[in-house]
């Protein structure tokens, strides 16, 4: 028996991989994804998995997927879960899930197991995964199984079974990394009433230390996609990786909120999207050219089912994947440029064209013209505001 295991090099995979071997008595497969959290080397981290136990270490680069076909489909929708979180663990949670079930199929291994407590939400987004992709995999969640109750339970564990404890430093913060976010939870963030500390950031600067000159930066984006920065075109990883370096350093992106979790309870965490937040400023200063007002309420109802399905791990559910084909269809004509300026944390639009722009200047101004007569006006609003009219005849007794 073999099983697949997400592995991130950390204390508590570390501690899964003889865990599952014990218990189980199975052949462990180690598999990281990469997805941009930045792995300081990944040869070390072959060494370190064998050290474990594993039997050996599989590493997919997984980011201009990651980028391609989870990130931007979201922004292109305009997801936003409980009015801030811009869904950077969400969406990677499926794209390292699907993985998961390539990997088992190609070493034959008909279990997968994930690192992730039986308290939140990535459990579910890795395990829904997995019933839409191979429905006949075994899940196992050593967290809902163990009794290792904190990290010197892990480290006293590791030693008892003669596996080299990490050396990497924990930090205080239960941290998540990928190339459209940071997230921070934990320690001194669950009181809802502390203000986050300086030294916890490390994506973004200090909006009081970012430069005291804006910056200008344009954004080029082709049906809802973005495509280029500046006038280069660039692949959907290096774009996303090079706006996080700009909005890093204005400060840009930070978010602090209490959410709900999936499983009932509330939890606060603070974010870090800084190219993240750039591009939705973008798509949605092109769709205020490009999209009518019907099409953008629609369109904007249904951000919001669409974000409650990625935050809950539903991403290849039919649901999910229907709301995306309106998405494609409804921005087919959100092509065109963004300037923005950043300054000190803010993200303002400096101006925005469009090839397919409904905005016609000469329509909106002053003066009129064969497709429009102010006269018609007048007929317009004698019958748009007809009911307003008998309402209040009705309530005045006329
Ligand atoms: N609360 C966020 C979410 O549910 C972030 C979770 C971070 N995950 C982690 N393993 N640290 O999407
Ligand atoms: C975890 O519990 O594994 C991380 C937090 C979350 O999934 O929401």
């Amino acid at each position: 028996d073999k099983v697949v295991l997400a592995y991130s090099g950390g204390l508590d995979t570390s501690v899964i991989v003889p865990w599952l071997r014990e218990n189980y008595g199975c052949e462990v497969i180690c598999f990281t994804a990469d997805v941009g959290q930045g792995i300081a080397e990944l040869e070390g981290l072959e060494k370190k998995a064998k050290a474990s136990g594993a039997s050996k270490l599989v590493v997919k680069d997984l980011r201009e997927e990651f980028v391609r076909d989870y990130v931007f489909p979201c922004l292109r929708a305009g997801a936003i879960y409980e009015r801030k979180y811009l869904l950077g663990t969400s969406m990677a949670r499926p794209v390292i899930a699907k993985a998961m079930v390539d990997v088992a199929r190609e070493v034959g291994a008909d279990a997968v197991s994930h690192g992730c407590t039986g308290k939140g939400n990535d459990q579910v987004r890795f395990e829904l995964t997995f019933f839409a992709l191979n429905p006949k995999l075994n899940v196992v969640a050593p967290w809902r199984e163990w009794d290792i109750r904190g990290r010197e339970d892990a480290i006293e564990y590791a030693r008892r079974h003669n596996v080299p404890v990490p050396v990497t430093k924990k930090s205080i913060y239960s941290r998540d990394r990928n190339l459209w976010h940071l997230s921070h939870e934990g320690d001194i963030l669950e009181d809802p009433a502390s203000e986050p500390k300086e030294d916890m950031y490390m994506l973004t600067v200090d909006p009081e230390r970012a430069p005291n000159e804006p910056e200008y930066v344009e954004i080029g984006i082709e049906s809802g996609f973005p495509v280029a920065i500046n006038g280069k075109r660039r692949s959907p990883a290096t774009l996303l990786a090079e706006l996080n370096e700009i909005g890093g350093r204005h400060g840009i992106g930070r978010v602090d909120m209490v959410e709900n979790r999936l499983v009932g309870m509330k939890s606060r965490g603070v974010y870090e999207t800084p190219g993240g937040t750039i591009l939705f400023t973008a798509v949605r200063e092109l769709e205020s050219l490009t999209i009518d007002r019907d099409s953008m309420r629609f369109k904007d109802v249904n951000a919001l089912t669409y974000a409650e399905l990625v935050y809950a791990g539903r991403w290849f559910d039919p649901l999910r994947e229907s709301i995306d084909a309106f998405m494609e269809k409804i921005t087919e004509t959100t092509t065109g440029s963004v300037r923005l300026k950043l300054f000190k944390g803010s993200v303002t639009v400096a101006g925005r064209r469009s090839p397919k722009s409904m905005y016609m200047q000469d329509l909106s101004s002053f003066e009129d013209s064969m497709m429009y007569d102010q006269a018609d006006a007048a007929g317009f609003i004698r019958l748009y505001g007809l009911p307003t009219k008998v309402r209040s005849m009705l309530k005045r007794g006329i």
